[in-house]
């Protein structure tokens, strides 16, 4: 097989990212070009994404952004093997701001639509930047989504388990709203918590200590550190700083603890792998220092090595989109113009 090349197209949460890129015969991964626009101070008033002014701007940006990296890349739309788009999971009216673009490409430059599932993006999004050969388990924490897949190839992946309520980055961003830390809550969170001096303070639970699925919470530690804040007079930055910490250090643990879990069923199923086995930690809150730390440890109590790919592809992007769509290109995975936008799509 010749090289691949294709336009991604990402804008299921609150940001708007495309990306060309390319693979090579022998399996090479090269990004020819890529650009990624926030919207976090369009949101940071309301202290989350509120889902019509993210449609808006991604349907403002989308058609910009995708010719700019086509030009930036020294392409046209008539160069390219196929177009591939985020077609969900995420929030409806943002989906179709890539999807529909996608489809006025493929339709205009007569190339296949590659309709991509986000999850299936940042499953494979290590792999942009090494060769890191499949099985391998998959953290993916995000604001959406938190979840442990096992990942034995495109369109072949396993969840072993997910939240029952919150995402991990939520249990962040309402923590850091209830304390007044702005949006989004996480890397105020981390900030914080490096001042703290006293970081045990205030005490919360390790959350489904004794359940032995894999599966995760964070509502009541939502609540518990609500009821500490709620129970302080006149909170000051070092209360913000004690509780930041105790947060962050609870979330950490209980990540850690449920990938603790997986890992023993990936150990189980794949037994005549050698270790180091590999568990790859993406999405934002996988660049929580604190809960970096958390998995190096208990990947190492596992006999797996901890693998995150750079910030830039730990967080949402259209060049992990792109990687989904070459590999399924490749696999002859092609879509209709009729593919539909999923606000639900689980692996
Ligand atoms: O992967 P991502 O950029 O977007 C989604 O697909 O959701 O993740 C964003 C989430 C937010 O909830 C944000 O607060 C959290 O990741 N996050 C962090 C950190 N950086 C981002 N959480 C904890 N510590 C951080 N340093
Ligand atoms: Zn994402």
């Amino acid at each position: 097989q010749g090289a691949l090349t294709v336009l991604g197209l990402e804008s299921s949460c609150d940001d708007t990212a495309a990306a060309v890129l390319r693979r090579h015969g022998d399996g090479r991964i090269e990004i020819l070009a890529e650009a990624v626009v926030g919207q976090n101070s369009a949101h940071a008033p309301f202290g989350g994404v509120v889902p019509e002014i993210a449609a808006r701007a991604h349907a403002e940006r989308m058609d910009g952004l995708a010719a700019g990296v086509l030009k930036e890349a020294g392409l046209t739309p008539f160069d390219l093997d196929g177009v591939a788009a985020t077609a969900g999971p995420g929030l409806i009216g943002g989906v179709m701001a890539a999807l529909m673009t996608a489809k006025g490409i493929s339709l205009g430059a007569d190339l296949p639509l590659l309709a991509v599932n986000h999850l299936e993006g940042h499953a494979l999004s290590p792999r942009l930047t090494q060769s890191l050969a499949f099985p391998y388990l998959l953290l993916l924490v995000s604001g959406g989504h938190t979840q442990l897949v096992i990942v034995e190839g495109v369109g072949r992946m396993t969840r072993l388990g997910s939240t029952l309520d919150d995402a991990a980055g939520e249990a962040f961003d309402k923590t850091a709203k209830v304390m007044g830390l702005g949006f989004p809550g996480g890397p105020a969170v981390e900030r914080y918590a490096q001042d703290a001096e006293a970081p045990d303070r205030f005490p919360l639970p390790l959350m489904l200590a004794r359940d032995t699925s894999c599966n995760f919470s964070f509502a009541g530690l939502k609540t518990a550190a609500r009821r500490h804040w709620d129970g302080l007079d006149a909170p000051d930055d070092r209360d913000r700083a004690d509780l930041a910490a105790s947060m962050q250090a609870a979330i950490a643990r209980h990540l850690a603890q449920r990938a603790g879990r997986a890992m023993e069923i990936f150990k189980t199923r794949f037994e005549t792998l050698d270790a180091p086995l590999p568990l790859v930690a993406a999405g934002g809150v996988a660049s929580n220092t604190a809960v970096r730390a958390a998995l190096e440890a208990e990947a190492q109590r596992h006999g797996f090595a901890l693998i995150a790919p750079p910030l830039k592809y730990c967080t949402d992007n259209a060049a992990m989109i792109a990687l989904a769509g070459v590999e399924r290109l490749a696999l002859g995975l092609t879509n209709g113009l009729d593919a539909p936008a999923r606000p639900r799509w689980p692996l």
